[in-house]
């Protein structure tokens, strides 16, 4: 071939390869450093973790502490192992005669500490899983032990459990002379269609099951819709448990349709501005407490690196950047407000961020305390069918979507909501909440313990300052102080609205005994000089002793790491 032809050819190949190249790289620098950012790497990185468990003696000196501080530990472990079995006897025998039988229960009890800690925790500290009524914002178990509840029963809890009970109640009155007939529709879905029309600013509605059925069906009308492949979640981003929004460690399948980008980062936004087969974009409002980092939870608190802040200005502005350049490039913009929707404002995050999307998730709480999904979109998202073209559809059926029973105890809900009550909640909802945490966070300095809170409004999450291998033991100090904590611990906070002034007073008041409990207990034991740092490297070393079947010699760790502090001090 004459060389102007293979410089041709090789001109032309640069120029079919070169946009490739140039959207691969845009994508690559649009991911965030994490393994959270490296959903394909983090779950190969996975299957290599090996399982291990501290023993006795290690189990009090993972930090490398004196046998002094470590004593100190095992006895207070003792302690609250037969506060405990007293207190929770009944709650906790009975999860026991039935853990065999239920997965959810194993999986829970399994991951509310990491793993290294897990068996013992398990045999000792097991305050169970029954709880037999609640009252305002308490649970009370088995054993008659009423605990200020923070679960906020995985957020469908906002308005406080007398609310539900009644949404339930009136809204099940309601629907009786009807019953379980499903298909033909009970003439209150009318005007829960109309009022969440009117909350949502959208044009239609359809009913599901759960949050993840109403995320997996906007993200298949938008695919319908648009025609592309593609959709766009934010790292660390929780939207369900459906296959592609979930494309990290959790799921066995590789997620081959979505994209992980960075959080409110302009590098994201180059690539939704220069690609054509993005569908739509998904945003849980929630990260804005923690962008990039996926739900705080327990069983990873290995060291204290834990961080949250929200900042309302910045994840405006970033929300608006998206509504731009989803505009422009006609990609579909979805609010999955399952989690946060009427928590924030009577209209969700697109009312309390100012910002509209084109297809809303709600969930949890607005069936009155019943299980739902619902999205709001507009009209022409919201079509599963072509008037041009009949055989093409977007199916979206399910057995249960507009049960009356549903949608009588959702009616309720939605007739509750613009009642003076319920909108005297809303009005300095963030003024209350932020002052909360504040004063919490005032006693604990007081108090000289490194622990503090984050919030957005009414979700929280714990903050510890100095680096510790053992602040996941916190959580069992706290059920000490009979303060319920949902499976991922310290890690979220969520209290119903209806806690008054005096019950967050108590509230504080436990929280700051746990954590001075915990400090007298040596658990966070000031002579440390271990950074966070130091602490992901000491248990990255034993996965690899344990992978290289080494025994896993804690001893010489141990010797090693008080040679080093010595050298250092
Ligand atoms: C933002 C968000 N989307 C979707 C879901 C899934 O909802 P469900 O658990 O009802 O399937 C959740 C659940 O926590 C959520 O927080």
């Amino acid at each position: 071939m004459p060389i102007t032809a293979q410089w041709a050819l090789a001109a032309v190949l640069v120029l079919l390869i070169a946009p490739r190249l140039l959207r691969r790289l845009q994508l690559s620098r649009a991911k965030h450093p994490s393994l959270t950012g490296h959903a394909r790497i983090a779950r190969m990185l996975a299957k290599f973790v090996p399982c291990y468990e501290y023993d006795d003696e290690h189990f009090f000196r993972a930090d490398g502490a004196p046998e002094l501080v470590a004593t100190q530990r095992r006895s207070a472990f003792q302690r609250l192992a037969s506060l405990y079995a007293q207190r929770f006897a009944l709650t906790a025998q009975k999860t026991a005669e039935v853990q065999g039988g239920i997965s959810d229960l194993q999986f829970t009890a399994r991951y509310r500490v990491p793993f290294q800690f897990s068996r013992l925790v398990r045999q000792h500290l097991n305050a169970g899983a029954f709880v037999s009524s609640s009252s305002g914002p308490t649970t009370t178990d088995l054993d008659g032990n009423r605990r200020y509840d923070l679960t906020g029963s995985y957020g469908v809890n906002v308005f406080g459990y007398n609310f539900y009970k009644e949404c339930i109640e009136r809204g099940s009155a309601r629907v009786r002379d009807l019953g379980p007939v499903l298909g033909a529709l009970h003439p209150l879905t009318a005007d829960n269609v109309q009022r969440l029309r009117q909350i949502s600013g959208l044009d239609e509605i359809s009913f599901h099951m759960s949050g993840t059925e109403a995320v997996m069906q906007a993200v298949r009308l938008a695919r319908y819709h648009t025609t592309r492949r593609y959709l766009v979640r934010f790292c660390g981003a929780y939207h369900g448990w459906w296959g592609d929004v979930q494309p990290g460690v959790g799921n066995p399948q590789r997620a081959r349709d979505t994209f992980t980008l960075r959080d409110m980062n302009t590098r994201s936004l180059t690539v939704l501005q220069s690609r054509r087969d993005i569908a739509c974009v998904l945003v849980n409002p929630l990260q804005a407490l923690h962008p990039n980092i996926a739900a705080p939870s327990d069983s990873t608190l290995l060291d204290s690196s834990r961080e949250a802040h929200f900042d309302r200005a910045a994840y405006t502005k970033w929300l608006q950047q998206l509504r731009a350049v989803c505009t422009e490039r006609g990609i579909v913009l979805i609010f999955d407000e399952v989690f946060l929707g009427f928590r924030l404002a009577r209209g969700g995050a697109q009312e309390y961020f100012g910002v509209k999307a084109d297809m809303v998730t709600y969930g949890k709480t607005v069936a009155g305390g019943l299980p739902i999904g619902v999205i709001c979109g507009r009209r022409d998202l919201m079509r599963r069918f072509r008037e041009d073209r009949p055989a093409d559809v977007c199916f979206a059926r399910g057995t249960f979507n507009s049960h009356p029973y549903i949608m009588g105890a959702m009616n309720e809900f939605l007739l509750k909501l613009d009642s003076p009550v319920i909108q005297a909640h809303y009005r300095d909802l963030d003024r209350i909440w932020d002052e909360r945490a504040a004063m919490l966070n005032k006693q604990l300095l007081e108090a000289a313990v490194n622990v503090r809170v984050a919030n957005l409004s009414s979700v929280w999450t714990v903050r510890y300052l100095q680096p510790s291998q053992y602040n996941w033991m916190f959580q069992y100090y706290l059920r000490a102080q009979d303060l319920a904590l949902s499976w991922v611990g310290t890690g979220r906070l969520i209290f119903s609205l209806d806690y008054t002034d005096a019950d967050f007073a108590a509230v504080a008041d436990r929280f700051v005994s746990a954590a001075k409990q915990m400090q007298a207990d040596n658990w966070w034991w000031p002579g440390t000089e271990l950074t966070n740092k130091a602490i992901r490297r000491r248990v990255l070393q034993e996965m690899l002793r344990v992978r290289l079947h080494r025994p896993l010699d804690r001893s010489v760790a141990l010797a090693e790491d008080t040679k080093e502090l010595a050298s250092k001090a």
